[in-house]
């Protein structure tokens, strides 16, 4: 079996976290599932008032006793939330795009009093430094592959040059990964474990659409682009970032217009929130990463974690020592 430092920090069997989707993209059955099966499950914040992310935190625990997280995006945070996250004492608070004048240290410091360890997503190593500065316990390096919203660095250069960064504070990689063979190669580059999205939005215990589950499975990974569109149309105004997402009739409606776009931005969102629900895969801004050509089933999260692990298991024991020549 492979055992990081980030297992021993967070009690967890596999070094295979399900990233903290938000917005709706994860759900206490798909955390539970994660963490059940020895990887570490996060909870997505974002849209969830108080009392939901208590509730939340409950129906987690009513099915595993197992370690998990709650994710925050720290741009949009309100006070309530977090205190309410941080009174549920999950094992870690996970925090993804704080806005440069934040107080993250202060963040931090308060979920660490509450018992809490601390992860910060990074796109770049200014941002991952700045995390390991303010007391991060785990930084997640996270490449341009990702689905949702990413940087501009690739993880292959990406997670090196986090690791060397923030040394000796452990690294996870995120973006682009969702076999064995992406954690092999995430430990190869230095880091301590790999942090997964869009594998785990094709899971049965996924809260998205049944057709958007199937537009990932159907998905040569070729298909993405990096846009606007999406938070233009939901009037969020992201620090930094554009959003990985699927390069499909709304996004091509709207590319280099989007000028015009924030124009009909009130009716843009009904449109949008009207073809999410009736799961219009043409209308409404689905997010996934490159690796959506890696994917080719919907399956239990708990077997995708299994699988993930015997994977990179056997390429760390067999493939690649087999590869060495003596003499
Ligand atoms: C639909 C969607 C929503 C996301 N929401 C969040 C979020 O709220 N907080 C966060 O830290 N990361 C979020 N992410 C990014 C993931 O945590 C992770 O970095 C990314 O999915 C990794 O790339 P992959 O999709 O190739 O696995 C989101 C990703 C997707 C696809």
């Amino acid at each position: 079996m492979i055992r990081t430092r980030v297992c021993d920090l967070l009690g967890i069997e596999h070094p295979i976290f399900l990233g903290g989707l938000g917005g709706g993209h994860t759900s206490p059955e798909m955390v539970a599932a994660v963490s059940a099966a020895g990887g570490f499950g996060a909870q997505g914040c974002h849209m969830l008032g108080p009392r939901q992310i208590a509730d939340a935190a409950a129906a987690i625990r009513a099915r595993t006793d197992k370690p998990f997280a709650l994710n925050f995006l720290l741009f949009l945070v309100e006070e309530d939330c977090y205190a309410a996250a941080l009174a549920q004492k999950p094992a870690a608070i996970v925090i993804a795009w704080p806005r440069p004048d934040q107080d993250m240290k202060g963040y931090i410091a308060r979920a660490h009093e509450a018992g809490c360890k601390v992860m910060v997503m990074a796109g770049g190593v200014p941002e991952a430094r700045g995390a390991a500065d303010s007391g991060a316990d785990i930084v997640i390096a996270q490449g341009t592959e990702g689905g949702g919203h990413v940087g501009w660095m690739a993880s292959m250069a990406l997670v090196p040059m986090v690791v060397d960064a923030v040394a000796p504070v452990p690294v996870l990689a995120a973006g682009g990964i969702a076999d064995g063979r992406g954690l092999a190669a995430a430990l190869a580059l230095g880091a301590d474990g790999a942090l997964l999205g869009t594998r785990f939005l094709a899971s049965d215990e996924s809260p998205l659409h049944a057709n958007f589950k199937q537009a990932i499975v159907a998905s040569d990974g070729h298909d993405t682009v990096l846009s606007e569109i999406p938070d233009i149309a939901s009037g969020t105004v992201w620090p930094g970032a554009m959003s990985r997402t699927a390069r499909n009739a709304i996004v091509q409606r709207w590319s280099g217009r989007e000028w015009a776009l924030r124009q009909y931005q009130r009716e843009a969102l009904t449109d949008l929130q009207r073809a999410r629900q009736a799961g219009d895969i043409a209308e409404s801004t689905l997010s996934y990463g490159q690796d959506a050509g890696l994917i080719a089933s919907i399956l239990p999260a708990g077997d995708i974690v299994r699988r993930i692990a015997r994977e990179a298991e056997e390429i760390v024991s067999s493939r690649l020592p087999g590869l060495l020549r003596r003499g």
